[in-house]
């Protein structure tokens, strides 16, 4: 293993002030507390990349409780949650920054996929102990050394030459999830999986180390992977690497899962333009076309099985349940808005997103475009105070009459004040004479 180190702290200079300036103040408490302090992983990869990265990993040679009380005494902040026996703590400073300290430590396994057991250890041990070279580069914060790139595998190297690489052969028995790891950041960065490590995966996978993974986990890693702008390419991977029967025996990506994918943009742009301002979520819709091909059932186990959370669960169950029905509602000729409106106006929007990202048809977009610009922001101008002027005593009737109002205002028949009053009043009498009867 060679050592190579160089100074980064130009890079350093260029992030945000308040975070350059938080890094030296860190810095200078580990300078008083005699200990050496280093920032590692993903940050020191992405500031190389010049890619914005606010997740702060700190490693101390030495307790990393301790170094984390007296930051939060020095920095104003306060300790969110540490772990006595990791000796790891998450600290949360008044200006909303979070830093995540940790002992430099060896983590080793007692069995493959175990959770790692911990014992103390130097930063090189510390961070042979990663994923990947990429990941396993550190920066000294000292005052004195402040800057110092230390990079003991090659992770420069690798950076520079666009490469995913292990540090050791063992690492995906370690860990499974540096499986999907790997195809997550070889996309990412369009980087290639350098060929040992290509060959370690195919092993890894042939001897099926990934159902040691906990749910828990493997749920995690594909949340992660859903929130990714490349996402359908990842997906793509997994298929590939047949992957995805770990998630459920019958979920594929093929090119027509990612061709559908990839349409996700062109849906956004096109609700971007029409002025809407609710944001949609991409991982909704991936996750939708990922389950669209299992039964109802089985969305609603896989979903729950790896913790998706709640209303997602109900979001990919309405792809089975509803789409087909709201797609055919949508193409009957001489349609009323009403109808549409009160179908449309129970889903979310990545639920629209989804029906438009399906549908070769241009009536079913109008529609959802006449709903979002339109019909949903139709209010009525008579209210309640109308009716009891009219000599009506506040009671349930009130909410029926006015919808029946609403209706007739969404057809497009009621285009004044007036006229919604004249209705109205239609309205009460009906309902007078029915109640009479
Ligand atoms: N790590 C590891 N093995 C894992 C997970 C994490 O070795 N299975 C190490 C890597 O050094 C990684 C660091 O822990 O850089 C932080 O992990 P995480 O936050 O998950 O990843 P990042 O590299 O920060 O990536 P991202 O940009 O996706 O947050």
């Amino acid at each position: 293993i060679s050592e190579a180190s160089s100074n980064v702290g130009d890079l350093l200079e260029e992030l945000d002030e308040g975070l350059f300036n938080l890094l030296v103040e860190v810095g200078k408490v580990a300078d008083d507390s005699g200990l050496n302090l280093y920032i590692v992983g993903g940050f020191v990869r992405d500031l190389i990349l010049g890619v914005e990265n606010l997740d702060i990993d700190l490693v101390v040679e030495g307790d990393g409780i301790e170094f984390a009380q007296k930051l939060v005494t020095e920095l104003d902040g306060e300790i969110k949650e540490s772990h006595q026996d990791f000796g790891t703590a998450i600290v949360n400073l008044n200006n909303g920054l979070k830093l995540d300290i940790a002992s430099s430590r060896i983590e080793y396994y007692e069995y493959p996929a175990a959770p790692p057991q911990v014992e103390a250890a130097s930063l090189k041990e510390d961070l042979f102990r990663r994923d990947f070279t990429t990941n396993a580069l550190a920066i000294q914060l000292n005052s004195k050394k402040f800057g110092k790139l230390i990079d003991y595998f090659g992770g420069q190297e690798d950076l520079d030459s666009g490469l995913i690489r292990v540090l050791h052969n063992f690492s995906f028995i370690d860990d499974p999830s540096r499986i999907l790891r790997a195809l997550k950041f070889s996309n990412r960065y369009d980087f290639e999986i350098e060929s040992l490590t290509r060959e370690l995966i195919e092993h890894a996978i042939d001897q099926d180390v990934i159902k040691g993974l906990t749910t828990g986990r493997l749920g995690n890693e594909l949340a992660l992977i859903l929130m990714e702008k490349v996402a359908p390419e990842i997906l793509l991977d997994l298929n590939r690497f047949n992957l995805l029967k770990y998630f459920h025996p019958d979920l594929t990506w093929t090119e027509k899962e990612y061709n559908l994918a990839l349409k996700v943009t062109n849906i956004k742009e096109w609700l971007e333009g029409l002025g809407i301002e609710e944001e949609v979520d991409n991982c909704y819709l991936y996750l939708m076309i990922l389950v669209r091909s299992l039964d109802k059932d089985d969305i609603r186990d896989f979903l729950l099985k790896f913790k998706f959370p709640n209303d997602l669960v109900s979001k990919a169950i309405f792809v089975k349940e509803e789409v087909k029905e709201i797609l055919n509602l949508l193409l009957q000729s001489r349609l009323q808005s009403t109808i549409v409106y009160h179908k449309l106006n129970d889903l979310s929007i990545e639920e629209m997103a989804y029906l438009a990202l399906i549908t070769d048809q241009p009536e079913v977009k109008e529609w959802i475009k006449d709903y979002l610009v339109k019909l949903r922001r139709i209010e009525l101008e008579v209210t309640g105070k109308d009716i009891i002027e009219l000599g009506h005593d506040p009671g349930p009737c009130f909410r029926r009459v006015l919808s029946k109002v609403k209706d007739k205002k969404l057809n497009g028949e009621l285009d004044s004040y007036d006229d919604e009053y004249k209705y109205l009043k239609e309205c009460l009498k009906r309902l007078e004479k029915g109640g009479k009867n």
